[in-house]
């Protein structure tokens, strides 16, 4: 097929295709979709920690007006034990299966009515009561039962002899940093609309992908996957708690085969905190030994998170320092402290993000003992290889990002000293931070249509949730057929299109490129042929390489400026900037974006997200978002960020994934700003108002800084 010639779409600015979908409100989400005959599901949560249901009495909710029924551990369907997630058996997948209870908010009835105020109610009457056992949800890093991570991510660091290393330092920075729970907090709360046909699940979803949900489905079912029927049209963010199958979709499915009608299970928004999925609390203990000419010599970091005994998972804090910077030994301890929580899940940046926290304020506590620029200490310990895995990294612009960062934020000529800026009786500072985030594909499958009137459609199982992947993926698959974006037709978001990696891990965009490129080839092929229409699909499960002989990241450089008020201890960001790397951009303005996005929610961690849980009852007490703060709009500065030239040898389009890098670093380079400011340091988040003020104030009383 000839085409007129185009201009390239990746690489342009291009505004998000659904855009005018959703600011009419013609976007339908998961707990939109009409369906005759609907039904209503209202999830009971469990009020205790840790025990069992002695009884549930649903004799008044039963004679309720509109009520069908209530589903819980003495007659719900029986679901298969094997499934699992990314970590393996997932026992937070199993509900309503037995009388035990796990941790507050476990889901432990439904009640389904024909509308939702009727569920609601019918709720509010069931009697539940327990046999409760003592809890734990004490986390620190010296707990009784702290135990060795799983190493599924990869092996710890042992490079080196730290003690002696340590030893032989000119400074050691020896601290313990320490992050709280936080939720996911997207504005569309979790639902799912659910229905069975001649034994295959139907359902629409709020998921970040429908692919791996309908795996998982499959599984609890026991039931071909191919029977399995799940979309995501659109999808209200997610930023990792809708990574995985939620009790909104197990809950409606079991519902909808029980009663024989489709059933909507919409969760309310202390649901979704007490039931969906939590970043775990971090207690990170860190030694960092330099020279005095600020050569590193040794990091070592041991970094201890919580999850639950229900499922294995792994907040991966300790990436950053096999990853950042070249010393002579390194070693790292990641450690599991298994508590009576929800299961945490991957959020916003896992790992990457408290865990470049940190050691972020660790390299600027170094700087600070030896009076030395933070941007040059980092510039100093630059590697020429992975510290730890000795292998050549693929595209490395972390300088670059330092480089044109410090440039464009003014940064030369920063007085390295704290408490030197005053304005009125602010405390004004600056602070930096950089760091990593590993890059990647993983398995995709892409069919490209060639239709009869000259246009394409393409077929993916992929996700938008907010971050343009339509858009992107248009782009993406325009240029790799030669022809303009208004002859592509993308559909995606329905686990029908075949299997496909979710919106997750950064990983998305480039996974789901990579199968539409090498569609998008195997297309061009056929294009001789008379017929049409005429599809190709491509897997590119055998096509990726998992043993890369590099290490392959992608990175960032933030600095920001904060004011403090010692009076009151508000601390307020004033600007901020980040430089990123992340290979090739698909699309400036939506990248873009993605990344400011990233920084908010690094802003929103440094100073006001903590998910706060009552000792006495074990139970998250801010389940919504009166009590747990996120930033908005009034929080948010002048914000700049930008793309340094970067291109990914190892991917076919040159991508490397964005999203996440945003988020970490960020709220490291606040801390350092906040420091700067006042000249102590802050080492738990989120920098409250009280922390700042014990702190800075007994500072000001020592430092006679003049101000009340
Ligand atoms: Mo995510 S935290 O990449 O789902």
């Amino acid at each position: 097929m000839s085409s007129e010639p185009t201009t390239a779409a990746v690489g342009s600015a291009r505004p998000r295709i659904e855009g005018r979908l959703k600011v009419t409100g013609a976007a339908r989400y998961a707990a939109d979709e009409p369906r005759p005959d609907l039904a209503h599901g209202w999830i009971i949560t469990a009020t205790v920690a840790r025990g069992r249901i002695r009884d549930i009495d649903v004799s008044a909710a039963l004679g309720m007006p509109g009520v069908l029924g209530v589903l819980d551990h003495r007659h719900a369907p029986r679901l298969n034990p094997q499934a699992g997630n990314y970590f393996g058996p997932d026992g937070s997948l199993l509900l309503l299966q037995d009388e035990v209870v796990p941790y507050a908010g476990r889901p432990i009835a439904l009640v389904v009515a024909e509308t939702p105020e009727q569920a609601r109610a019918a709720a509010e009457a069931v009697r539940v009561t327990y046999r409760p056992e003592p809890h734990d949800v004490d986390f620190r890093l010296d707990h009784p039962a702290a135990r060795p991570a799983s190493t599924a991510f990869g092996p710890e660091a042992d490079t080196g002899d730290v003690e002696a290393e340590l030893a032989a330092s000119a400074i050691v920075v020896d601290q313990r940093y320490r992050t709280p729970e936080e939720n996911c907090g997207a504005m569309e709360p979790h639902a799912a609309t659910a229905w069975w046909e001649d034994d295959h699940l139907h359902a629409v979803d709020s998921n970040q992908g429908p692919f791996s949900v309908s795996q998982v489905l499959a599984t609890l079912f026991e039931m071909d996957r191919d029977w399995v029927h799940i979309r995501a049209e659109h999808v209200g963010g997610g930023f990792g708690a809708k990574g995985m199958c939620g009790p909104q979709m197990i809950l409606a499915a079991m519902a909808a085969r029980r009663f024989g009608r489709p059933v909507r299970v919409t969760l309310t928004r202390e649901q979704v905190f007490l039931s969906t999925a939590l970043r775990p609390p971090t207690d990170q203990w860190l030694r960092v030994g330099a020279d005095t000419d600020g050569r590193l010599r040794a990091i070592h970091h041991r970094p201890a998170f919580a999850l639950s005994p229900l499922a294995e998972y792994i907040e991966w804090c300790s990436e950053q320092a096999m990853t950042l910077y070249a010393a002579p030994a390194i070693r790292t301890e990641l450690t599991a402290v298994p508590l009576d929580i929800l299961p945490p899940s991957p959020m916003r940046g896992p790992g990457a993000t408290p865990g470049s926290f940190a050691l972020e304020s660790a390299m600027d506590e170094v700087a600070e003992r030896l009076g030395l620029d933070p941007l040059e200490l980092r510039l100093r310990n630059q590697p020429a290889v992975g510290p730890v895995s000795g292998r050549p990294f693929s595209s490395r612009r972390s300088v670059a990002c330092l480089r044109e960062g410090a440039r464009r934020f003014g940064w030369a000529g920063r007085d390295h000293r704290p408490r030197t800026r005053r304005e009125g009786h602010l405390l004004i500072g600056t602070g930096m931070a950089t760091t990593s985030f590993s890059a990647g594909v993983f398995p995709s499958s892409a069919s490209i249509t060639a239709e009869a009137d000259g246009t394409f459609t393409v077929a993916i199982g992929a996700t938008d949730i907010g971050t343009g992947a339509r858009t992107a993926l248009t782009a993406v698959a325009a240029d790799a057929l030669g022809v303009g974006t208004e002859r592509i037709r993308i559909r995606i978001a329905d686990s029908d299109l075949g299997m496909a990696w979710n919106a997750g891990g950064s990983r998305g965009t480039t996974s789901w490129s990579f199968a539409i490129t090498e569609a998008a080839k195997a297309l061009l092929e056929r294009l001789e042929e008379p017929v049409r229409p005429v599809t190709a699909t491509v897997d590119t499960s055998a096509l990726i390489d998992y043993r890369p002989e590099k290490e392959r990241h992608t990175y960032s450089a933030v600095f920001a400026e904060v004011s403090v008020d010692p009076a009151t201890g508000e601390v307020r960001v004033r600007r901020m900037l980040g430089m990123f790397a992340v290979g090739r951009v698909i699309n400036p303005l939506l990248a873009r974006s993605q990344v400011v996005g990233g920084m908010i929610m690094g802003l929103s961690m440094a100073l006001h997200e903590e998910g706060l849980r009552d000792p006495a009852t074990g139970r998250q007490v801010n389940a919504d978002f009166a009590g747990y703060h996120i930033a908005a709009h009034a929080d948010v500065p002048d914000i700049e960020a930008d793309f340094v030239p970067d291109y990914e040898p190892d991917d076919p389009l040159g991508l490397n994934g964005l999203g996440e890098i945003g988020t970490a670093g960020t709220a490291a380079a606040i801390a350092n700003a906040v420091w700067h400011a006042t000249g102590t340091r802050q080492r738990i988040l989120p920098i409250r108002l009280d922390r700042v003020l014990e702190t800075v104030t007994s500072g000001v009383r020592a430092g006679g800084l003049g101000v009340a």
